[in-house]
């Protein structure tokens, strides 16, 4: 199993390319299978998830295209397989995303259950309230969500979602394209992702309405046709770089970036002591002092994101002086906790903060990486920590970040993944 050796090797100083956005790729993929169109997806982030998504829409009859470099062809003409197995979805809870489409256009789709993850139980029921209020019916039967329409068409109408939920808000958009009549979606998640794929779903032809909004109106079409889009930069990506310049200090440019979807990430930065600058597709950080404690509590968009939280974690744990980071999304969101504190950090847990008191310095140390973000906290960790860090298990970490230890070398980081 693969892993990583990082020794701290100082400031990190250079340019850095932002892939496209993995979040936004998923679902944006899920998308072809709503039309017998092709979809030119370009800005493709190549990742474990991505190719897992891939295989489950060849599995499910769609030709799937790719240069393996960032784009890909996403043709629905030749689906011929309602269901998503399990051996797919159980690695990538974002399968559930093809639940929607599917039984959009087809009247039916079974999909596996993604069941729990470790970072929380995660279950997806206002994905299926949402769709029973539209006429489907659901069972769940040998652990799969076994769905169909009456009379093979969702039928429009008002769906309230009980929390905000980004998947959830993502599979009933998609389900509402093709649902005869009008669907008016509220309490909607607003992430930039979510954005983009109301973006792209609208050259499929779809018509939506509060785009960027909580309530999402739209009208149902009887087909959607193929399209071109170019996948937005990934937010989540281009944060963490920021953190890992946060700890280290030094001077990098970001490119390809969407500075305005990360604005209380910039900000939280800039209260930690970086000089900030940004353009339309570019940021670049200025970091020339020890990164000052902040507080934070995590919520959703446009307030701080969870997929940040660990990262500044590893940043406030080597802060100047003490800060407290509050969960609200998942409840076991904080097990990079242990593993920072094995390099020396001084954190404590209770409920649903974390007390951080901010250290001189760290060691390096065998570390596991638990889940994709805690997987780069450990990394920003690595890259100031005195000595060597060997970082297992780290396929979680390529679910979620494409090349991360050239684009790290590339500014100055000594990291070589070793067997
Ligand atoms: C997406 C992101 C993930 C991010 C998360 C929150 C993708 C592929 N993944 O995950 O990186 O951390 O948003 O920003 O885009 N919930 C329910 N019932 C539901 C749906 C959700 O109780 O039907 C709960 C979840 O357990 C969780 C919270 O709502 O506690 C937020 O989940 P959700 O926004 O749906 O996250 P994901 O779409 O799974």
């Amino acid at each position: 199993m693969d892993k990583l050796k990082i020794v701290a090797n100082g400031a990190l100083n250079g340019e850095i390319v932002i892939s496209g956005a993995k979040n936004a790729a998923l679902p944006l993929m899920c998308a072809g299978l709503l039309s017998s169109g092709t979809l030119r997806l370009k800005n493709v982030p190549m990742l474990a998830d991505v190719k897992t998504t891939q295989k489950l829409l060849q599995g499910m009859g769609a030709r799937v295209l790719t240069d393996n470099i960032s784009e890909f062809e996403i043709n629905g003409s030749t689906v011929n397989n309602t269901c998503a197995p399990y051996d797919l979805v159980r690695t990538m809870r974002a399968s559930i995303l093809v639940l929607g489409p599917t039984l959009a256009r087809f009247g039916k789709a079974q999909v596996s259950l993604p069941g729990g993850c470790a970072i929380g139980a995660r279950p997806v029921d206002q994905h299926l309230k949402g769709l029973e209020a539209m006429g489907a019916e659901i069972v769940i039967e040998h652990g799969y969500v076994k769905a169909s329409a009456p009379d093979g068409k969702l039928k429009g109408t008002r769906i309230h979602m009980d929390m905000v939920t980004v998947g959830g808000t993502e599979n009933l958009l998609m389900a509402a394209t093709l649902a005869e009549g009008t669907t008016i979606l509220e309490n909607c998640a607003v992430e930039p992702e979510i954005v983009d794929l109301a973006e792209c779903l609208i050259k499929m032809g779809a018509k939506i309405q509060g785009v960027g909004t909580r309530t999402l109106t739209i009208e149902g079409v009887s087909e959607l046709h193929g399209c071109e889009h170019s996948v937005i930069p990934d937010r989540i990506e281009a944060g963490t770089f920021l953190c890992a310049v946060a700890a280290t200090g030094g001077k990098v440019l970001l490119r390809n970036a969407a500075p305005k979807t990360m604005e209380v990430v910039l900000d939280k930065l800039v209260q930690m002591g970086a000089v900030i600058e940004a353009g339309s597709d570019w940021i670049s950080i200025d970091m020339q002092q020890r990164p000052k404690a902040i507080d934070l509590t995590v919520d959703v968009h446009p307030d701080f994101p969870t997929d940040m939280q660990a990262q500044f974690m590893a940043v406030n744990a080597i802060a100047e002086g003490e800060s407290q980071i509050t969960e609200t999304i998942f409840e076991n969101r904080f097990m990079h906790v242990p593993e920072l504190n094995r390099m020396g950090a001084n954190i404590s847990v209770k409920g649903n903060t974390a007390m951080i008191v901010g250290v001189d310095k760290l060691s390096g140390a065998n570390v596991m990486a638990t889940d994709l973000r805690a997987s780069a906290s450990l990394i920003i960790a690595a890259l100031v920590a005195e000595g060597e860090t060997v970082i297992n298990r780290i396929y979680h970490l390529d679910r979620g970040y494409e090349n991360i230890e050239a684009k790290l070398g590339g500014v100055g980081a000594k990291i070589e993944r070793i067997r």
